[in-house]
């Protein structure tokens, strides 16, 4: 009997056991092989997530569950809808997840990805980055072609012109909204009077056609505690709902009003107007969420769960105070505050080395690590996370239930 076929068996006795019993010697699954046993859906042998190789990105099922099905229970008391934001996964088949549950299409912040998600299936995108070169225009006109549901934003006189331009030669109607600026200036156009003669110019180019208005408040999403966060956020939408009762009396559409982020999902319906919620994160939640803290808790932002995780190995354990992982800024990226270990206090953790993961003990440290044992990192800040990987696990009752592929990452054009 070979020592991984050895290891299965014992996983498989062991598996219904309060406690997961860990191989003390794992085999390391690379993803390959792991891609190989996953045959129709299926995986088609029991593997343990202590058996992958690493670094390797994990997402808890249950919770990943939870969190899609908190959002949607959430946004449908309160009457509006989500329309999550794609970029933070990238992965379709997260994106299938969302629809299923009720959300009412998805959204891409670059023409690439909403071409990855369209390409697997997705076709309800709402592009909230405005596309200027004419490389993009194109794809994104190509993709119109093909794809009905696609809408895409646009913030200056002279990019709806280009916008109709390119759909007219092509002989469609393009469909966009106006992107209305928060008071970031970021992107978008100021709002009301700015805003509204972009709308009506929209309206009597030949080639395009007005859904409504987006506007996202990034920089309120991360304020700290909730009633802050809220008096912001709804301080700011305030000039993207008298926006949208211009481009009502001036009889425009409405159709979309969309805005809010993870930080704001549950405030955002009391901006009068607004449609739906282009939530990201809290599909996977990371450390600077959890930061931000709640409406229930102060401290700790626990409406979701931390479902994303990386799990790295122990390569040095030799001197006193530390350890060495393999998840270094290439793994984890140098993202703060850093990823911090699952269930494990008195402990820090650093990715500052391209390669390696730099573990602290402080005197109060749960744990102490050996050479080869796994651990579990929460991370970051979920999106550029995702972007360093090809594929998730998808683990349940910590087994590998499914690999997904990431289908969009690396897609930043
Ligand atoms: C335009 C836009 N909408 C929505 C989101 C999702 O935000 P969050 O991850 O905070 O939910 C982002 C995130 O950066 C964004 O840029």
């Amino acid at each position: 009997m070979t020592k991984s076929s050895m290891s299965r068996r014992r996983f498989l006795q062991s598996s219904g056991a309060a406690a997961l019993w860990l191989p003390t010697t794992v085999k390391g699954y690379t993803a390959s092989e792991i891609q190989a046993l996953y045959v129709d859906g299926e995986m088609q042998e029991n593997i343990s997530k202590h058996e992958l190789d690493t670094p390797a990105l994990c997402v808890d099922l249950d919770l990943l569950e939870a969190n899609i099905a908190t959002m949607q229970a959430t946004t449908r008391s309160n009457g509006i809808a989500s329309r999550p934001h794609a970029k933070t996964h990238k992965t379709p088949v997260i994106a299938q997840m969302q629809l299923d549950s009720g959300s009412i299409g998805i959204c891409t912040a670059k023409v690439s990805e909403a071409e990855a998600m369209y390409q697997n299936g997705i076709d309800e995108i709402l592009m909230t980055t405005t596309n200027v070169t004419p490389t993009k225009i194109q794809r994104a006109m190509n993709l119109r072609q093909n794809c009905p549901g696609f809408v895409q934003a646009t913030d200056s006189p002279q990019n709806a012109r280009l916008l109709s331009e390119a759909a007219m030669a092509m002989g469609i109607n393009a469909d966009v909204v106006v992107d209305v600026d928060p008071g970031g200036h970021r992107t978008g156009i100021t709002p009301r009077q700015p805003a509204l003669e972009l709308a009506q110019l929209i309206n009597q180019l030949p080639a395009l056609n007005l859904r409504g208005l987006l506007c996202y408040d990034g920089g309120s999403q991360h304020v700290k505690g909730f009633e802050q966060r809220k008096n912001q956020t709804l301080e700011r939408l305030a000039a993207a709902t008298e926006t949208y009762d211009l481009f009502n009396q001036s009889g425009l559409s409405t159709e979309i009003f969309s805005g809010g982020g993870t930080g704001t999902y549950n405030i955002d319906h009391e901006t009068r107007g607004l449609t739906d919620v282009q939530v990201g994160s809290y599909v996977f939640m990371d450390a600077q969420y959890v930061d931000i803290g709640g409406e229930s808790d102060e401290e700790i932002y626990s409406d979701f769960h931390t479902s994303l995780t990386i799990l790295t190995t122990v390569l040095n354990d030799q001197y006193e105070g530390r350890a060495t992982t393999d998840a270094g800024a290439k793994a984890c990226t140098i993202n703060r505050p850093w990823a911090r270990i699952k269930n494990e206090t008195g402990i820090s953790y650093s990715s500052g080395s391209d390669e390696f993961g730099s573990i602290r003990y402080d005197e109060n440290a749960s744990t102490k690590y050996k050479v080869g044992d796994k651990l579990e990192l929460i991370v970051s800040h979920c999106d550029p996370v995702v972007n360093l990987y090809n594929q998730m696990y998808a683990i349940r009752d910590d087994k590998v239930e499914a690999v997904w592929q990431i289908a969009a990452r690396g897609l930043s054009a």
